[in-house]
């Protein structure tokens, strides 16, 4: 078994992660700076696991003080690297701070693998990388088209550079993409707790029917979908959690067939926001209060996976309805 640092432990699909990562038996590390996170998840995920996650709080774009981990950890064999800011908008409103903090951080920690031989690299991609996609549903061969952020921006270039940095190396990487991620771990301990406001359309749903926050605004209902607002494929935390245990595993096992593999994670089904309100009310018996309002700049119109490949070859299967992540995501935000 490997030890497997995961940066950006402290965050959302992180902590859910290494959840799964210690139930399945491997060692861990982690590494956050706490910038959207306050540490509390370590203590959640001992409460589930009963195992205690060693933490650094470093800031990656701090090159020595990441050096620093791959110094004390000479047993680190993987990485799996969430680390990132990841909010659509606030990325088009200050492009340079996506630029510096999710490219600077990338770059020192592959640079960290290269000099200490860390030979098994996870990145944390999402299906933004793929645009508004020039078909639907979208394959790991779907040509990608202009990101519609710089956050989406990263992402692109994120993968690339890591093509680049693991060429003549020993070194194979596993980019996974994910769909929408959302949901909570189903014991209710833990489950999304973004420092700053909630943007993505999940917790922005429990926040309301929870009262915290005050009326949900659907971006925009005169898109060419079924219902004129976006759609998306949601899928839950712990189901993506589960795909990077088998990245990382493939990787142990040397099964990559190249040194650089693509992997969409969704759910295969297109959910549009008004079928995710519908889904929260009639799975929660909640009522939500929603007006319709303006289009948000950077939004793609319509996103949904094929998920074949990573069925095929990672033999990832998903556990969990658009329901069951309503359903979490709401038993989560009653108690937090
Ligand atoms: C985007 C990325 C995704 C990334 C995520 C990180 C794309 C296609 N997807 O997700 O890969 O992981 O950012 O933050 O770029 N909505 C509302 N009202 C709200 C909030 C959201 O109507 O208050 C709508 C949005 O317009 C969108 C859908 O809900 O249609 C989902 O939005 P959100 O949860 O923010 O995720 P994406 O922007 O799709």
């Amino acid at each position: 078994m490997s030890k497997v640092l995961v940066t950006g432990g402290a965050g959302y699909i992180g902590s859910h992660t290494l959840v799964d990562l210690l139930e399945k038996g491997f060692e861990v590390v982690s590494v956050d700076n706490y910038c959207n996170s306050d540490g509390s998840a370590y203590q959640q995920i001992q409460d589930i696991t009963g195992k205690e996650v060693k933490n650094y709080v470093v800031d990656l774009c701090d090159q020595n003080a990441t050096e620093n981990i791959f110094k004390e950890n000479p047993e680190i064999s993987s990485v799996i690297h969430f680390a990132a800011l990841k909010a659509v908008g606030e990325s088009v409103a200050d492009p340079i701070l996506y630029f510096r903090n999710n490219l600077t951080s990338l770059v020192n920690v592959l640079d960290c693998c290269r000099k200490y031989r860390v030979h098994k690299f996870i990145f944390s991609s999402s299906c933004t990388v793929y645009g508004n996609a020039l078909e639907l549903p979208v394959t790991e061969s779907t040509p990608e088209q202009e990101a519609e952020s710089p956050y989406g921006r990263t992402k692109q270039f994120g993968e690339k550079m890591i093509q680049d940095c693991i060429k003549g190396t020993d070194i194979k990487a596993i980019s996974l993409r994910y769909f929408n991620p959302a949901g909570a771990h189903p014991s209710s301990k833990m489950g999304e707790s973004p420092l700053n406001k909630p943007q993505n359309l999940v917790p922005v749903i429990t926040g309301v029917a929870k009262g915290s926050i005050e009326k949900l605004t659907v971006f925009g209902d005169d898109y060419d979908t079924r219902d004129g607002s976006c759609l998306r494929d949601y899928i839950h935390v712990m189901d993506l959690a589960n795909a990077h245990s088998l990245a990382v595993s493939r990787l142990d096992q040397d099964l990559a067939m190249v040194h650089f593999e693509v992997f969409n994670l969704g759910t295969g089904e297109g959910v549009t926001v008004l079928e995710a309100i519908e889904a929260f009310e009639s799975s929660t018996g909640q009522k939500l209060n929603y007006v319709i309002g303006d289009r948000r700049p950077g939004d793609v119109i319509a996103v949904y996976s094929d998920l074949s490949k990573a069925k095929n070859e990672l033999q990832w299967t998903t556990k969990y309805s658009i329901h069951d992540i309503m359903k979490t995501a709401w038993e989560w935000e009653k108690i937090r």
